[in-house]
């Protein structure tokens, strides 16, 4: 008899972040193999892969040769040793790499096991710099609506309250702040006032909290949950400033952002944003390996130079040699298939495609940059009204997520702030993999549109206007 694999999972497997219950009835999707920028699950069937895995495989599905070849490679040379107290030659391979990419002084590579992590051992690296440096500092401030992981340090750094309120208390303490909806904002805001708004919010916070009680400021360079916030002009140079006027660490949560998806090895090359700490997981191994990374620049390592100095943390699997391995050839990768090149030349390709979608009703905004998109579905273009959470649950969950999977098109809707759906696809993507991720999309959306215009007659239980993030 062959094993059931559909039954062993309804049986065994507790996927994460899913609602379990629903798969009584129907099947568990079970993804078997990949190729390219498409997927096959078990019945055969194929699917374009719009959002990289999640948000992280970057050269696609292609390479599991080349990259197997160099785990056996490293399996074979030494299979796992610590970075506690010890060093290995791929850790360090890999650590002078990222320190090659990385913009300014961005010199210092702490290994870790994904994103999560990365976030956690950011916020206490923080906290402990300032602690040698005499200062007890320990808050973390942050964006509403910012997803940055889901360990308890993580977790309460989120903007998103409906993740966080199960598992009070959490870590103290954190603040949120104004992200960069724009879309969201008086329609005839010039982009300098929205910028001074912003900035304006987050130095009142700093104030409020107590500036000498700060430790950290994380932001993604575009904030993904919400979708795809990218910064007004002038406002990652105006977040430095604040951050240095009042001794605060600044934290770019590259962990989507990083390894290319904006068009630039780092997000904080495309907005110059000049941070302390980078996060960074995901494309950093094209997922195919389970490896993050602290960035940290010279100032922020000078303290732990001392001889009796230790930054006290520290993971078994941070910096495994076979993870190493395994991102170190994911990088010679990208640099010999010009994987961010590629980037560059289709983004305002993309765009353009993306932006036909805007013939709909239901789209009210295309926002994001290099391969990282959010197309935001509203109730009313005319008022940018949203749809109540009862319509946005009907909508997303129960219409739109489940008909582009059978459409074949894996993206991702999202309903964490306003309803968006989410395009993040491998960065190997050409422009037949855009018309087709963009003409499913549309006709799915067009569906979409059509059920939205027969329940207009109904009433919205939400006051019309605008939200404010
Ligand atoms: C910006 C950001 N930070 C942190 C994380 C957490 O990463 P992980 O899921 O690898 O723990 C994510 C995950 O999506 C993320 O998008």
């Amino acid at each position: 008899m062959t094993f059931d694999l559909q039954q062993a999972a309804r049986d065994h497997l507790w996927l994460h972040f899913t609602r379990m219950g629903t798969y009584g009835s129907t099947d568990v999707p079970i993804i078997v193999r990949g190729d390219g920028c498409y997927l096959e699950d078990a019945n055969g069937k194929r699917y374009l892969d719009g959002l990289a895995g999640l948000f992280a495989v970057q050269i696609g599905y292609s390479y599991g040769e080349e990259i197997g070849q160099a785990a056996l490679a490293q399996m074979k040379e030494l299979p796992f040793y610590t970075n506690w107290s010890y060093a290995h030659p791929r850790a360090i391979e890999l650590a002078h790499e990222v320190a090659q990419l990385a913009p300014g002084d961005l010199n210092r590579v702490f290994f870790v096991s994904g994103g999560s992590e990365a976030v956690e051992a950011a916020w206490k690296l923080a906290r402990q710099w300032h602690l040698v440096r005499g200062e007890r500092r320990w808050k973390a401030i942050a964006r509403r609506t910012a997803y940055h992981g889901t360990t308890m340090g993580a977790l309460s750094i989120n903007g998103i309250p409906a993740l966080k309120n199960t598992f009070e208390p959490l870590v103290p303490e954190t603040l949120h702040v104004r992200n960069t909806n724009r879309y969201h904002r008086p329609p005839g805001e010039a982009e300098e006032d929205f910028t001074a708004f912003l900035l304006d919010d987050l130095e009142q916070a700093i104030l409020a909290a107590g500036p000498s009680t700060v430790a950290m400021v994380i932001m993604e360079p575009v904030q993904n949950a919400g979708g795809s916030f990218t910064p007004p002009a002038g406002y990652f140079q105006g977040v430095r400033e604040i951050c240095d006027r009042y001794g605060i660490l600044l934290c770019a949560d590259e962990v989507i952002t990083g390894f290319g998806r904006l068009g630039d090895w780092f997000g904080s090359q495309v907005y110059d944003i000049k941070p302390d700490l980078v996060t960074s997981a995901k494309g950093l191994s094209s997922a195919y390996a389970a490896i993050g990374a602290v960035l940290a620049t010279d100032r922020v390592f000078e303290p732990f130079l001392d001889e009796k100095a230790m930054y006290t943390h520290g993971m078994t699997f941070g910096g495994h040699p076979v993870m190493c391995a395994i991102a170190l050839k994911n990088i010679e990768i990208m640099k010999r298939e010009r994987v961010i090149e590629n980037v560059r030349e289709n983004e305002s390709y993309f765009r353009g495609a993306l932006e036909q979608l805007k013939e709909l009703d239901i789209v009210g905004d295309v926002r994001g940059t290099g391969y990282f998109y959010a197309v935001e579905l509203v109730r009313d273009r005319e008022t940018r009204e949203t749809f109540t959470d009862a319509e946005s649950e009907t909508l997303l969950r129960g219409f739109l997520s489940p008909r582009l999977f059978e459409r074949g098109l894996i993206c991702r809707a999202d309903d964490r702030g306003d309803p968006v759906v989410q395009i993040s696809p491998p960065l190997v993507a050409g422009r037949a993999e855009i018309d087709e991720l963009t003409g499913t999309l549309g006709d799915v959306l067009a569906e979409a549109q059509e059920r939205v215009d027969v329940r207009r007659a109904e009433p919205a239980t939400r006051t019309p206007g605008q939200r404010v993030p």
